[in-house]
């Protein structure tokens, strides 16, 4: 293809205003002098499964609202297939919502609750449909049953039958798993990925759970303080982050301080505390000569001083194990380095390794292609606390 062809393709790009998903563009929204969402730009492709993950307060519940038609935007716009729905009246949108508190009719069964939608629009066929969305969700056999008699798990889904047949463009999902415990939760989690790929509907999610949106969404976007941080692939926002935000918030980071010293070729090489270490130059979004060097923790390997673990390999020496947990998969440990920092290093429990006990000498080591660079200019602690649930 010539060059001349791409120039044509690019100037082409208006045309994404044909975008078939859905797409928010500058949209904001103020409460009085507070922002809770700041110029947002989103592209949701039609059919995915979106989540959109961050911290309490960062935005979420009211950027679905206006989606949904609930909030009015401060400024910026909303478009659905092309069309523009910033303004448009919440029944005219083609978009349900699923809320964490379910919402179901207490005083209506299983099967009128799914029914509801269909029937006051006076739609045809609403047996065949309710029969259909039933057997979806797998509650064909409780149709007969109150939400009071059934689990939480269960009204969960009631709530996802009762939004999804009525046909929307766009489910939109908000916490929906919040109230149920752990192990629904994973249960709900992998029915509602089921549900989504059989339905094709663009579902968006969101959670403040990053377990969760890694495990069910292809696209996730990390939310922080009403803007979007990082937007991708789970795999691509775990291994290259960022901000020191995203490497907090979605798993855990070492973040360790360096001073660059030059690049030569794919490889950025960083001085960290008297030691080299190189970091990918694709993994690395440091802008001045400081950063902070990102490595996971089940990245990192553990061994006796001066023993070879692994080339190539970055190569750091003269830890001191300072905690040891046993957590069966793994071994989760605490080093203290040289320059003072502990660094968490998990070592999958395969048994061809002994398990060291605090205050052993050891030396670490990672491969480079697993670390990251972050700016300097950052806080290293930004996200640290808040990815726990
Ligand atoms: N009607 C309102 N008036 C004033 N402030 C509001 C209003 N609605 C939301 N906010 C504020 O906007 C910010 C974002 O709220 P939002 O509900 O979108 O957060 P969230 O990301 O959904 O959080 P959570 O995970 O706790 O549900 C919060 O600081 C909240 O206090
Ligand atoms: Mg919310």
């Amino acid at each position: 293809m010539s060059s001349s062809a791409d120039v044509a393709q690019e100037r082409r790009a208006p045309a994404r205003a044909s975008f078939d998903g859905l797409r928010l563009e500058n949209l904001t929204k103020s409460f009085g002098a507070f922002t809770a969402v700041d110029d947002l730009d989103l592209d949701v492709p039609r059919g995915s499964f979106f989540a959109l993950l961050g911290p309490s307060g960062c935005g979420k519940t009211t950027t679905l609202r206006m989606v949904a038609g609930l909030e009015t935007p401060t400024s910026g716009g909303i478009t659905l297939a092309g069309q523009d729905i910033t303004y448009a009246k919440p029944y005219k949108r083609p978009v349900n919502t699923v809320f964490q508190n379910y919402a179901l009719f207490p005083h209506l069964d299983i099967y009128e609750n799914v029914a509801f939608g269909l029937k006051r629009r006076k739609a045809g066929n609403v047996d065949a449909q309710v029969k259909e969305m039933l057997s979806l969700v797998e509650l064909d056999s409780q149709t007969r049953k109150r939400p009071a008699q059934l689990s939480g798990g269960q009204q969960q889904r009631v709530a996802l039958a009762r939004a999804l047949i009525n046909k929307p463009e766009v489910l939109l999902l908000d916490e929906p798993l919040g109230a149920l415990d752990l192990k629904l939760r994973r249960n709900m989690q992998i029915e509602l990925k089921r549900i989504q790929t059989e339905v094709g509907l663009t579902f968006i999610h969101v959670t403040h759970d990053q377990e969760e949106a890694m495990t069910m969404a292809d696209t996730v976007a990390v939310m922080n303080a009403g803007v979007i941080e990082q937007m991708g692939a789970p795999e691509e926002l775990y291994e290259n982050p960022r901000t020191t935000f995203v490497a907090n918030f979605l798993g855990q980071s070492n973040l360790i301080e360096g001073t660059i010293k030059g690049r030569s070729g794919d490889l950025v090489t960083v001085d960290m505390h008297g030691i080299d270490v190189s970091v990918p130059a694709a993994r690395s979004h440091a802008d001045g000569d400081k950063g902070w060097i990102g490595i996971r923790p089940e990245k990192v390997l553990i061994g006796d001083p001066g023993e070879q673990l692994d080339a190539p390999g970055n190569s750091v020496p003269g830890g001191v194990v300072s905690d040891v947990s046993f957590v069966g998969v793994s071994t989760q440990y605490l080093v203290r380095m040289p320059w003072g920092q502990e660094l968490q290093v998990f070592a999958q429990n395969t048994g061809h390794r002994r398990i060291y006990r605090s205050g052993e000498q050891v030396d670490l080591s990672w491969r480079p292609d697993y670390a990251f660079l972050l700016d300097a200019s950052q806080d290293a602690r930004a996200g640290a606390q808040e990815g726990t649930d």
